[in-house]
């Protein structure tokens, strides 16, 4: 079983993001140098993946646009000889091959994956949200992919969060078969502390099989006429068919602006020509207090 394509929904509106994405998708805004969206890609890059599926809408075309060359500025950079940050614009259009599909009308996220059925075809696929960043030693979906691999089902990534946070989550109910993996009985949509089965988060890494689009077809619309992915992972587990994994390392969701901004400065202190100065500069603001 070769895991070859990767489905990244990029078509939602961002509420939560505006102003900032009246104009600019979510997955554009940058983390230190780089758009969202390019982790998202290097880590599907990182766990072997070549094909990238985005769900995009209408908006959304210059994220494609970031993963194809330019060739004016790449002339531009050429001509006043700034090879290094040539290679780095040329390098992003060569990482992976770029399919695009529409999602006409923004549906929930259920509804964005099953806009990519035609593209994804016969084969397992994975799921990776546009707007969720993973960082550890190993690609958080690459962990996944091993666990898909051996036990032939569908894996689902979760983290476990503090408990004033469930309410926030997808929360699974599962029997831990060996450390950090799970068999799913149950999951609950966005709990009370007090009627969470767990503090395991579902988070926007995914192996799916294409029965999953059976299950997507067959879902009747929830809140806001919108299709959740969340219903059709219930059905797996009812069936026991489905596996959760622990995954490894950091993990930012940049929808939510706290997140957002400690990501960003997650990758700025990695940078050895800013780590000092930014360490100064946010020394002198934490005593501010407005
Ligand atoms: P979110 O729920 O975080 O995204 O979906 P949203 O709806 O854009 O944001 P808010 O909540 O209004 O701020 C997770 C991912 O799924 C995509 C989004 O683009 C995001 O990357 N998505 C969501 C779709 O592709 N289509 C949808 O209908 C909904």
């Amino acid at each position: 079983m070769e895991i070859k394509k990767v489905v990244v929904p990029v078509a939602g509106w961002g509420t939560r993001s505006l102003p900032a994405t009246k104009n600019v998708p979510k997955e554009m805004l940058p983390v230190y140098n780089k758009p969202v969206v390019q982790y998202v890609v290097e880590e599907a890059q990182g766990a072997g993946l070549t094909d990238v599926v985005f769900v995009t809408n209408r908006n959304k075309t210059i994220i494609e646009d970031h993963f194809d060359y330019n060739l004016a500025l790449e002339d531009v950079l050429k001509r006043t000889n700034k090879m290094d940050t040539l290679k780095m614009v040329h390098d992003v259009a060569e990482m992976v091959n770029i399919i695009s599909v529409r999602q006409k009308r923004q549906l929930g996220l259920g509804h964005a994956v099953l806009c990519a059925k035609a593209a994804v075809g016969n084969d397992p696929f994975a799921l990776m949200v546009g707007d969720d960043l993973m960082f550890g030693m190993e690609p958080g979906i690459k962990q996944l992919m091993a666990v898909a691999h051996s036990e032939h089902m569908p894996v689902v990534g979760v983290v476990e969060v503090p408990s004033d946070k469930v309410s926030n989550y997808g929360i699974i109910r599962g029997d831990e078969f060996a450390p950090g993996m799970y068999r799913v009985r149950d999951l609950v949509e966005k709990p009370k502390v007090s009627e969470a089965p767990s503090r395991l988060a579902i988070v926007g890494r995914y192996i799916l099989f294409p029965d999953i689009f059976e299950h997507l077809e067959n879902l009747s619309p929830g809140h806001g006429g919108e299709i959740q992915l969340t219903d059709a992972m219930k059905e797996l587990a009812k069936s026991n068919r489905l596996l959760a994994v622990k995954i490894r390392g950091q993990r930012f969701d940049t929808g939510d602006w706290s997140d957002y901004l400690t990501a960003n400065i997650y990758f700025a202190l990695q940078d050895e020509t800013l780590r000092d100065d930014l360490v100064q500069r946010l020394k002198e603001l934490l005593p501010y207090k407005g």
